[in-house]
């Protein structure tokens, strides 16, 4: 009874100071921009959940982890990310979940590879970056044991010291909310940029044609998406562009093949903004041959 009466007492204090209707709108605003994030923007789903026969994610298994890639000369499988404590992360801190998205290091310290867009995600922005735990903390816990580690060769050259902060694109300048997306949160640049040796997209000649993927589809480079006038997308209109991006298809129609096309149904959910800031940025970057 006490206890009742202590948090009756406590809520009235929180009434009193204003703060018991902002407190919770400030934090489903947060767990709906992590919600848009992950689900939409940066789509973790495309490689966390547990895909079925012809790569149809099975249903209840959200985030459950199990795809395998067999690409560039490397293994990697997806791990669970769901709230399960024992297969998932939900036994993590926010903490340790943060660092994990954002620096690339699991609690043990183990550095986490590609597949999984370690260095785009250093530029995720420190707001985004709490948004994106809130709404991890909200997965249904899914019991699915997901053991195996990447052996990625050239893993020491991505795991960099811990970000410190990063600050939000600015609100009224389209390219770089752009590019925060196009870089950062849906990594398209990690495919659609000429590869260097080791294995990492080369930031100075984005747009220029990119990652060879392997799969049933057989083997597809991601295209030239930059300005250049006959080799990329500089003469196609923001429809067009907009087509690939949210349809799937190219300027002639063409279906394009899964890692592209199998993301679109999920783009088309971002927002008008969003797809605009987008086109902006795609727009700016210098003609790749
Ligand atoms: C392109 C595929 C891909 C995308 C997109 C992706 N991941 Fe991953 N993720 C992986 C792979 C593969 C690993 C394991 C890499 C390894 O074994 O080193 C991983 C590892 C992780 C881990 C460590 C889990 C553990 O048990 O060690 C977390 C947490 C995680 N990802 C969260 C996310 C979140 C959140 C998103 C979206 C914002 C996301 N990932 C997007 C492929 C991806
Ligand atoms: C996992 C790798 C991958 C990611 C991530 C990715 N793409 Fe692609 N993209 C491809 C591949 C591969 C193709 C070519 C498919 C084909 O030719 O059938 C492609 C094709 C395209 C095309 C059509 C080009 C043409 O000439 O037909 C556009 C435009 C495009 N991507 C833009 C984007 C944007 C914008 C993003 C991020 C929102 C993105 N891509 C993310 C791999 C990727």
């Amino acid at each position: 009874m006490l206890v009742r009466l202590q948090a009756v007492v406590a809520l009235a204090a929180c009434i009193a100071a204003g703060s018991a209707s902002a407190q919770p709108t400030a934090g489903s605003e947060l767990l709906g921009r992590g919600r848009y994030l992950g689900e939409v923007v940066a789509a973790c789903g495309a490689c966390h959940n547990t895909f079925g026969p012809g790569m149809q994610p099975v249903p209840g298994m959200a985030l459950a982890g199990g795809r395998v890639f067999a690409e560039r000369g490397f293994r990697a499988v997806a791990p669970n990310i769901t709230q399960d404590r024992e297969t998932g992360i939900g036994g993590w801190t926010d903490a340790q979940i943060a660092a994990a998205v954002r620096d690339g290091h699991r609690p043990d310290g183990a550095p986490i590879g590609p597949p999984m867009p370690v260095e785009s995600y250093r530029g995720i922005a420190d707001r985004d970056l709490g948004a994106l735990v809130a709404w991890l903390r909200t997965v249904p816990p899914v019991r699915h044991a997901v053991a195996e580690r990447s052996r990625y060769p050239f893993m020491p050259a991505l795991a960099g010291p811990p970000v410190a902060s990063v600050p939000e694109p600015p609100d009224e300048d389209p390219v770089a909310r752009g590019r925060y997306i196009a870089v950062n949160l849906a990594h398209c640049m990690d495919c659609h940029s000429a590869q260097l040796a080791e294995g990492r997209a080369d930031p100075q000649r984005r747009g220029a044609p990119g990652l060879v993927l392997e799969g049933p589809w057989g083997a597809v480079q991601a295209r030239n998406i930059s300005s250049h006038p006959e080799n990329g997308i500089g003469r196609w209109t923001d429809e067009q562009i907009l087509g690939a991006i949210t349809r799937g298809v190219s300027a002639d129609g063409r279906r394009l093949a899964p890692p592209m096309a199998g993301r679109a149904p999920v783009w088309a959910r971002m927002t008008p903004e969003d797809q605009r800031a987008l086109v902006a940025y795609l727009r700016s970057l210098p003609p790749q041959e």
